[in-house]
């Protein structure tokens, strides 16, 4: 093993933060990092949004659904698919781009963002601090839009709370066996025993097993389906995407 396999295989979500600043050369280094990924054709289709700023935090948590991450951390960092910055270097050397304004680049530039977002996870874990991602972020996102003054062709598309832990007891998270996730030269689908083995040990989790009997289920997929995300929000925020999509130039 190596330092980076150590950091990756200790990975757990942290959401709640010690009273303590992330210092400036810390941040930096993570920003600069995150911004050294892979990216399509070279063209760096990202931006990354820093919220430092409490008021921004407490405005921003009612699209959060007021999860306390989104106001408890020292820094929120955004990041965003951006065709933005290419569009406006094409129109300044005189090129058209209208290209880019459709679903293939919405996709590079998706791959783009989130490849920066998992850099900048790493980064900020080999320095010991702690992030959840607030999936939230793709929920709401006219309102994001808005309040982060994103310009046409810019979509956020994660949404990353990080700040100093502040417990060191966090559990990890009991995840499905790798193995189920690793497919060799073909895809092969799942026998049901597969399944039941895959997925024993996420149902043995007593907090899963205890919201399962609190909320009246009989095992953890209704959980997920029913309550945790369901149909009806599923479609609702799928219909708000798509004419955020629109709106926004893809
Ligand atoms: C796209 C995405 C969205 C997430 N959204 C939330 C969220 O809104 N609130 C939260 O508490 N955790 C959120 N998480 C954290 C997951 O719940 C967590 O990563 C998962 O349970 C696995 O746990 P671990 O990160 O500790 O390994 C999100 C994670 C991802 C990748």
């Amino acid at each position: 093993m190596n330092q980076v396999i150590d950091t990756l295989l200790a990975h757990r979500s942290i959401r709640e933060y010690k009273d303590q600043p992330i210092e400036e050369n810390v941040l930096q280094q993570i920003l600069k990092a995150a911004c050294n990924g892979s990216t399509m054709g070279g063209m760096q289709l990202f931006s990354i949004i820093v919220t430092k700023d409490k008021a921004m935090m407490e405005k921003m948590a009612p699209f959060h659904f007021n999860q306390p991450i989104a106001t408890n951390a020292p820094v929120i960092l955004t990041f965003c698919a951006d065709f933005h910055r290419f569009d406006r270097y094409c129109e300044c050397r005189g090129t058209a781009t209208d290209a880019y304004h459709n679903l293939q680049a919405y996709q590079w530039a998706v791959t783009d963002a989130l490849i920066a977002a998992q850099n900048a996870c790493v980064a900020a874990e080999s320095f010991g601090l702690g992030f959840c991602w607030l999936g939230t972020i793709t929920y709401n996102v006219p309102q994001f839009i808005e309040a982060l003054n994103l310009p046409e062709h810019v979509i956020p598309v994660a949404c990353i709370p990080m700040g100093y832990p502040a417990h060191s007891d966090t559990p990890l998270t009991t995840k499905l066996p790798y193995e189920t996730l690793v497919h060799e030269e073909t895809y092969r689908t799942y026998s049901d025993e597969e399944i039941n083995r895959a997925y024993a040990a996420m149902e043995a989790v007593p907090n899963n097993i205890n919201m399962v009997k609190d909320n009246g289920f009989e095992n953890l997929a209704q959980d997920y389906v029913l309550r945790r995300y369901k149909k009806e929000d599923n479609e609702y925020f799928s219909k708000v995407l798509r004419d955020c999509l629109d709106q926004q130039g893809f």
